[in-house]
């Protein structure tokens, strides 16, 4: 008989490491003997996988807790995992009483020995091991959601404490994993059918082997040797530990896909410096000029914070001047949230958040234009695609470039394309967002 106590919800926010490390606690759930179910109404136990990295996204959190509370009388237990759950702790059950697992992303691989408290009706079960632990979660029972595209976390952790960011507060201490182990899951993952490998890391750049035999560059290359493995994509790089060898290794594995995610946060060197960015406005540009000088052309995008506290308007400016000069594919735009915790928490001259979403807006129209030039430059060539999915309503099909762009695309009268396929495509269209092609026969 199942018992209907052994069911779980879970939701997930955040970045691509909360998704992975979501799949792994589904996978250690599963393991368990729990099923998972689609709707809060059917669980026993209701998890939110959190995120904390801006006020809104910490709310929605909240949000999604009192909204929920009354099921609590039903005998529905709540869990609270991920990046909220470390920066708040116990403070959680003040808040939320209705709430009794409280456990960060340092602690998961205790998550068997806390279900167990939980089902013998703990009502404040913790799991906070925070900057503690020098493990990282490895686990065998990853409970992937793509059958062909897959995450592998080779990094843990933050210790660089940029003035704005509570990650080094919220996902504990920088600790790899050796490159035996990344590699076994590499070949596990091919074995099984995988072709795209994505490796993860809040810096994955800072990697180091702790058995000392390979490089962050080395092990790319050797995971884009694997057999099977036709494509390789890593995030989040670091500017400061972005090394030309990163470059060098994609240009000789054409596996390693035609794209680095390379933060860059301002324009402005001062700005920089006030948050502890550990590199320059040139620094970044020397890097920029590396990826542009490959064989291949290299597609980078960036993430950009507007409005840090003391940000002049012409620093701003700066900003803008770099997105021009560096042509960026893609700028993900945040508006600084102060947060808890974080050394710029109480920096003097806060730019109102009228004038941030003000920048906010600019920086988005200029990239818009941007995007549109970049994109348009495709237009005529020949490009390989991963197929995603089909757009019924469009008769048309999903790609994604190995520069990480989409890419619809048409097929002739009878071809249907396989999800995991790669297909060679002609760009016959462009948006700023994505590309229009037909398939290639
Ligand atoms: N480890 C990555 C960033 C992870 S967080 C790196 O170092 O680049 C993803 C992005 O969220 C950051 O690049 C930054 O642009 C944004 N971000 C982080 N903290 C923020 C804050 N307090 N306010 C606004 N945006 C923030
Ligand atoms: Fe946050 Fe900086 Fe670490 Fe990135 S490098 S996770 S922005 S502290
Ligand atoms: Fe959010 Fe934590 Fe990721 S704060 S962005 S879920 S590391």
């Amino acid at each position: 008989m199942l018992d209907p106590q052994k069911t779980f919800y879970l939701e997930i926010f955040g970045c691509q490491m909360n998704v992975h490390d979501s799949e792994k606690v589904i996978g250690t759930l599963l393991a368990q003997g729990y099923r998972r179910v689609s709707t809060v109404e059917e669980a026993g136990l209701v998890l939110y996988n959190t995120c904390s990295i801006r006020d809104k996204a910490e709310q929605k959190v909240f949000h999604r807790l009192a909204d929920y509370k009354k099921l609590h009388a039903q005998g529905k237990r709540f869990g609270v995992l991920g990046c909220v759950a470390q920066q708040e702790g116990e403070k959680i059950f003040e808040r939320a009483p209705h709430v009794s697992l409280v456990c960060g992303s340092a602690s998961y691989r205790n998550l068997p020995q806390m279900l167990v408290q939980l089902e013998a009706g703990n009502q404040r079960v913790t799991g906070l091991d925070d900057r503690e632990t020098d493990e990282c979660f490895e686990t065998e029972f990853t409970a992937r959601t793509n059958p062909h595209r897959g995450y592998i976390t080779i990094i843990e952790g933050c210790d660089k404490f940029c003035a704005y960011c509570v990650v080094p507060f919220t996902r504990g201490k920088e600790r790899s994993r050796t490159s035996d182990s990344v590699l076994l899951e590499a070949r596990q993952m091919a074995d099984l059918g995988y072709s795209e490998i994505q490796l993860l890391g809040q810096i994955v750049n800072s990697y180091k082997d702790p058995s000392g035999k390979m490089t962050f560059a080395e092990l790319l290359a050797a995971v884009g040797a694997v057999s099977g493995i036709r494509r390789v994509r890593f995030t989040t790089s670091h500017p400061r530990h972005f090394g030309s060898d990163i470059v060098a290794a994609i240009e000789s594995a054409p596996t390693l896909c035609d794209h680095v995610h390379l933060p860059i946060q301002s324009g402005s060197t001062r700005v920089l410096a006030a948050m502890q960015r550990l590199y320059s406005r040139d620094e970044y540009l020397e890097r920029v000029a590396w990826i542009r000088a490959a064989r291949r052309e290299i597609s980078i995008t960036t993430d950009i914070i507007v409005g840090f506290p003391g940000e002049t308007e012409a620093e701003f400016e700066q900003t803008l001047s770099l997105l021009e000069e560096v042509e960026f594919d893609a700028v993900f735009g945040f508006k600084y949230s102060p947060r808890p915790n974080t050394p710029s928490l109480h920096l003097p001259d806060l730019v109102p958040d009228e004038e941030k979403a003000r920048r906010l807006a600019v920086l988005l129209e200029q990239q818009r234009g941007i995007q549109k030039r970049c994109y348009q430059r495709h237009v005529g060539q020949v490009i390989e695609v991963m197929v995603e999915g089909q757009n019924v309503a469009r008769g048309q099909w999903t790609g994604r470039t190995s520069q990480n762009k989409v890419l619809n695309f048409t097929v002739p009268n009878g071809v249907i394309p396989v999800v995991g396929s790669f297909i060679p495509t002609l760009t016959t269209g462009s948006f700023p967002n994505s590309l229009l092609g037909e398939m290639v026969v």
